[in-house]
Order: C-alpha cells, then sequence, then structure tokens
C-alpha cells in the first residue's frame, strides 16, 4: 500500500512532467499534470493510445474545476453535488487553459473527483488537476489493481501507487450535456442510470457506434481479453472458460468457471469483472463464453464491458 511518502514522491513527478499510475475507485489511471502537454503526450505514447481519444481530468476540489470548465449547466452542477467524489464524468464547455491534446482539439473536457483517499491527495499535492485514462493498453482491459498495472505498463511509467483492488472495477459513467434536450449517457459504468435520473429526470443513453464514435471509448471492440470471448451458446472447443455472473459453479464441461457473485450482488459482481476476465484469459483456454447481468443498474455496465470483449 501507498505510504504518505510515496504519494509526496508521485505528487513531485508530476510537478516535474512525469506519469504516475495511480488508484481510484473505479480502475487504476495513469496521470499526468494536465496542463503539461508533454506529460500528457508521454501517456498518449505509453498507452498506444490514438490522439483523437480525450482524456478524463481529476479533482480533488471544486476550485480546481473551476480551471478547466465554464458555463456548467445547472444540471451538471446538481449532479457533482450529488455524486463527487464518485464514479461520474461530466463532460463540459472547457476553458482555454485546458490544452488541446487533453481534448483531442475538442470544446469540452471530460472532468471527475474520484472517490479514493490516495487518488485526492496525489491531486492535492501536485496542485494541479491529474488528467488521467485508464492505467492499460488501448483497447485492452482496465486495471482494478496495481500488479495489472504493473504487467501490463510496468517500466514504462514513471511510478505506480498502489492502492489495492479497486472497490467499484469499472469505469466512471460519463455524462454529456447537449444544448437542447436531455442530459445524454455516453458510457454506462460505476454509477448507475437509474441513480442519476433520481436527480435529473429521465436521460438519453447513447447507442453503440463503431463508425461514428460519439465518445471514442464507445469504440465497439474495447475491454478487450486477447481469448476470444463470446457472450452465451454452446461451448465449442476444447477448453472452454466460463464467465458467470451470479450464482453457482456448474459441473463438467468447463475448464475453468468464474462466478462474479455468488449471492447475487451486481455491486460485487462489477467489481470482480475485469479481475476475473484476467485471470480467464491467462489460462490460454479456446474461447471464454460469458453470461450477461440483467439489464439494471450497473448491470448495464457489465453488459456493455462484456459485450464490446466480445467484438
Ligand atoms: O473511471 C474512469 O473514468 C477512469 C479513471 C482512471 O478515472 N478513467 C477512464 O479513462 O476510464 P479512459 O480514458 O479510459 O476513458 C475515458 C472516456 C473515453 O471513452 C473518452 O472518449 C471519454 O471518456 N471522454 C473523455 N473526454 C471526453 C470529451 N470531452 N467528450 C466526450 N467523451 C470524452
Ligand atoms: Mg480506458
Amino acid at each position: 500500500m501507498a505510504t504518505a511518502k510515496d504519494i509526496a514522491k508521485a505528487a513531485k513527478l508530476l510537478k516535474e512532467g512525469g506519469v504516475v499510475a495511480f488508484p481510484t475507485e473505479t480502475v487504476y489511471g495513469l496521470g499526468a499534470d494536465a496542463f503539461n502537454e508533454a506529460a500528457i503526450a508521454r501517456v498518449f505514447e505509453i498507452k498506444n493510445r490514438p490522439r483523437f481519444d480525450p482524456l478524463i481530468v481529476h479533482i480533488a476540489d471544486m476550485k480546481q474545476l473551476k480551471t478547466l470548465a465554464r458555463d456548467i449547466p445547472a444540471v451538471a452542477r446538481k449532479l457533482a453535488r450529488k455524486f463527487w467524489p464518485g464514479p461520474l464524468t461530466l463532460i463540459l464547455p472547457k476553458t482555454r487553459a485546458v490544452p488541446d491534446i487533453v481534448t483531442a482539439g475538442g470544446e469540452t473536457v471530460g472532468v471527475r473527483m474520484p472517490d479514493h483517499p490516495i487518488a485526492l491527495r496525489l491531486i492535492a499535492a501536485c496542485g494541479q488537476p491529474v488528467a488521467a485514462p485508464s492505467a492499460n493498453p488501448f483497447g485492452a482491459t482496465s486495471p482494478t489493481t496495481a500488479a495489472h498495472v504493473r504487467e501490463q505498463l510496468g517500466k514504462r511509467v514513471d511510478m505506480i501507487l498502489d492502492g489495492g483492488p479497486c472497490r467499484v472495477g469499472l469505469e466512471s459513467t460519463v455524462v454529456e450535456f447537449p444544448a437542447r434536450g436531455k442530459p445524454r449517457v455516453l458510457r454506462p459504468g460505476g454509477l448507475a442510470v437509474e441513480d442519476i435520473e433520481a436527480v435529473v429526470g429521465p436521460v438519453a443513453i447513447s447507442a453503440h457506434s463503431s463508425s461514428k464514435p460519439k465518445s471514442p471509448g464507445m469504440l465497439e471492440r474495447h475491454y478487450a481479453p486477447r481469448t476470444r470471448l463470446v457472450i452465451g451458446g454452446k461451448p465449442g472447443g476444447k477448453r472452454v472458460g466460463l464467465l458467470k455472473i451470479f450464482g453457482l459453479v456448474p459441473k463438467g464441461t468447463f475448464a475453468a468457471v468464474e462466478v462474479l457473485s455468488a449471492k447475487g450482488d451486481l455491486r460485487e459482481a462489477a467489481a470482480h469483472l475485469f479481475a476475473a476476465m484476467r485471470r480467464l484469459d491467462a489460462l490460454k483456454l479456446d474461447v471464454i463464453m460469458a453470461e450477461l447481468a440483467p439489464e439494471e443498474g450497473l448491470g448495464r455496465a457489465i453488459n456493455d464491458r462484456l459485450r464490446r470483449a466480445a467484438m
């Protein structure tokens, strides 16, 4: 676990233009000073991420929001008050201070206040907002432990802060605010759509589109293991792994089984999803067969990730 000394060292690295992986409640992030273009460029290189895919900027307090966003819609403020710190990213009109490389040249910036003591202390000690995508190579499964980051990015980052396993385990829910009409969910995530609607009323949800992604994270194939993953169906191939959402381990046929929540809890299932996908991926199976979750609460985000992994 990261100590106060580790956090101070990481903050110093960020101030000097370094790149630091850090825990949040959703997944681990790969952070750089949001106002340091050279440092951000390194984040894109390390991830092998296309420059058209904008980054989320992480803040530790509402003062930092002012340096990033302007003309914040009332509904967005309401959501921030209710759910920050938490797994919610708001797409807002950006100030001129935000470098183009962060927003991929766009006029909006994604902002979120993570609900994790190490992340909040790191950002506060850095003194600047921290731009951070998930700490995985582009298209791969997001890391929910420091060991996942080490396996995937290892020596390419200046430092990895260990905060243990992520509590939520799925990336944040991304919401934009069109000038006309309802708020729109661009990526289902760790905050359930139902919870958002309870505060601001009905929202729109973006349909998948690979040809014209609204949010580049909406690219269809994403979050993917190397092993072929299929949704449902009959087990084909010699060594089949089963990714089950709820219930008991079935007898026979499968070379390996992962059950995300034996007791049927969607939050627990979400928290275990990515680590379970990685464990199955490490077994060199012919195929991973996945079940879908009920399409409600965090089940939507679980199913979104499974469907993209299956593309
Ligand atoms: O939970 C999370 O959101 C994690 C942790 C580290 O905070 N971060 C994360 O970042 O998942 P990333 O880069 O893997 O995903 C960010 C998503 C992408 O789908 C990106 O396209 C979208 O947010 N995004 C960022 N800025 C945007 C903007 N200005 N407009 C539309 N979409 C944006
Ligand atoms: Mg990502």
